[in-house]
């Protein structure tokens, strides 16, 4: 039987729940979604899995972009796993509508409570020490509902969210592209190009060796959590702090919590090394390795 996991993460959280999925219903190749992903297997696989964080209560872009673009056999069992830290608002609404245009569905939907780790914005929380063994005792019973090929309908967006999504969602998509032009580097930086090879999005290259943004940016934070020298900063980009003087009032209070302190936590998953994150254009076949705490 094929086994195919699509997963995007820029911190780690989904990679490890792919993982640990995997774990669960043996041998699957674990695709990472990033630019140039292969999209092949999906066409005559039998399982067909998609793990992702929420962005602003939504998938994220490049994921959607890429699950559009995927032939999909129409009798796999089809799965979806979103980690996010308090809102999941309307990914499984949005990845149910890209299958039913294909003539599949979303057969099982869950979401995972995970650390929240938009660093740019906010200390991770809750705690990692506590969060991250929760987090992986979940995504172990979400695998063992996955591999008894249980059926579960996904969790639909709450009526109060929808009904603030244009409100509190819209100003920020409207200047998505702009956020990267508030990341610059300290002298910290090596000019080891990490940060570039990380980028899911493509989004940096290096000038004299040193990161440059291109308004591709999705905020995944995964160039500024996995930085050896913590050398990449964050100020608020001119597009929202103009947002932040004209938008409503709780435009103007996110904006107002943009920055990243020196003292900030960088958080990504413990078990999720660059290297794992990292694996351009390739699969992945499921290992052992890092699942000492499941
Ligand atoms: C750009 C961005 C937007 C986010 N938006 C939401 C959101 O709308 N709701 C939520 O509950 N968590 C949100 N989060 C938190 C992430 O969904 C959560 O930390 C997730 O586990 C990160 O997955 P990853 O480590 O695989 O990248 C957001 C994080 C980022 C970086
Ligand atoms: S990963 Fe950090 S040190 Fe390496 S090039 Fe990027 S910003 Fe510089
Ligand atoms: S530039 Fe950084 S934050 Fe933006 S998509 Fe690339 S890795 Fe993620």
């Amino acid at each position: 039987m094929k086994k195919v996991i699509y997963c995007f993460s820029g911190t780690g959280n989904s990679l490890r729940t792919a993982k640990i999925i995997a774990k669960q219903i043996g041998e699957t190749t674990i695709v990472s979604v990033r630019e140039g992903a292969t999209s092949d297997l999906a066409a005559d696989a039998d399982v067909i899995g998609f793990v992702c964080p929420v962005y602003e209560w939504d998938m994220p872009e490049p994921m959607k972009r890429f699950v559009e673009r995927l032939s999909i056999h129409a009798d796999a069992y089809v799965f979806m796993v979103a980690t996010y830290v308090l809102i999941h608002g309307r990914c499984f609404e949005s990845m149910d509508s890209i299958l039913k245009k294909k003539g599949t569905r979303l057969h099982y939907g869950k979401p995972l409570r995970c650390v929240g780790s938009q660093c740019v914005a906010y200390e991770p929380f809750p705690t990692p020490r506590l969060m991250v063994e929760r987090s992986d005792r979940e995504a172990k019973k979400i695998g063992k509902e996955i591999a008894s090929k249980k059926h579960r309908s996904y969790p639909r967006m709450a009526f109060l969210t929808r009904r603030l999504y244009n409100r509190m969602m819209m100003p920020f998509k409207q200047v998505q592209y702009d956020y990267d032009q508030g990341f610059y580097v300290s002298d910290r930086c090596k000019g080891c190009g990490l940060c570039q090879r990380l980028c899911p999005c493509k989004d940096i290259t290096l000038s004299d060796g040193h990161p440059v943004w291109n308004h591709n940016c999705i905020g995944c934070n995964a160039c500024v959590v996995y930085c050896p020298s913590k050398a990449i900063m964050f100020k608020t980009p001119e597009a929202y702090r103009i947002l932040g003087e004209t938008g409503n009032l709780t435009t103007r209070a996110v904006i107002r919590r943009l920055g990243l302190p020196e003292n900030r936590t960088r958080y990504h998953n413990p078990y999720i090394s660059d290297k794992d994150l990292c694996v351009p254009n390739e699969t992945q076949k499921d290992s052992k390795a890092g699942f000492d705490a499941v």
